[in-house]
């Protein structure tokens, strides 16, 4: 008999940020889907945030690649990637860490959220992450979240603002029950 239970039920979604930038907004919408994450049951949670990786060269040769970065993508069950969008496509630092890794990526979920500072909320960042996340392995989800005017989103302590809550809330937790039943699906294949 075929048992597709585990003993270790805890899923671990990696929440990557998608930009070093100073000035960077978008981060406040990274950790509001990593603290929503972080309230569901079984999960683990480990925030990835660019700057603080550091990646020498290009590629994913010895020299291109964070060992603590590659930690993480070992251990993770699933991703979430919320990425700002930046002259149409996704931050090179996102690409850069992306690429230094290929097969530990292979056959795990991955989510998206994207932000702008305009309407259309990092679309365009999105549509141009599926095709390089598609060769790495990861099984990219069917639908997004998105954060337009991500600067007038949240307060100064990162809190959404009251009358977003509620839509982010419903959306995020429908995004999290998928993303939450490809890991399990995939994580017991993989086994
Ligand atoms: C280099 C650069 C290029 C940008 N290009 C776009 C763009 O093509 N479309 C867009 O909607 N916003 C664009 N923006 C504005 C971002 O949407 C804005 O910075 C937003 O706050 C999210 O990114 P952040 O996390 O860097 O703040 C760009 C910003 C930068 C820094």
């Amino acid at each position: 008999m075929i048992c597709w239970v585990h003993m270790d039920d805890t899923i671990t979604i990696a929440v990557l940020a998608g930009t070093t930038r100073a000035q960077r907004e978008s981060i406040k919408a990274a950790h509001y889907v990593a603290d929503f994450a972080a309230t569901l049951p079984n999960v683990e949670v480990i925030f990835v945030d660019p700057v603080e990786f550091t990646f020498p060269g290009d590629g994913n040769d010895p020299e291109g690649k964070d060992p603590r970065y590659s930690e993480i993508v070992a251990k993770a069950d699933a991703f979430f990637i919320v990425t700002p969008e930046y002259n149409h496509s996704f931050p090179g630092s996102l690409k850069r860490m992306l690429d230094s890794e290929l097969e530990l990526y292979n056959h795990k979920p991955v989510a998206f959220a994207g932000a702008s500072d305009g309407n259309w909320g990092g679309v365009r960042a999105v549509e141009s992450l599926l095709t390089a996340v598609r060769e790495t392995g990861l099984v990219a989800l069917s639908w997004d979240v998105y954060f337009p005017h991500v600067d007038k989103m949240f307060d100064e302590q990162g809190n959404i603002l009251e009358e977003h809550r509620e839509r982010y809330e419903r959306n995020l937790g429908k995004l999290f029950d998928e993303l939450l039943w490809f890991a399990r699906l995939l994580k017991s294949a993989r086994d």
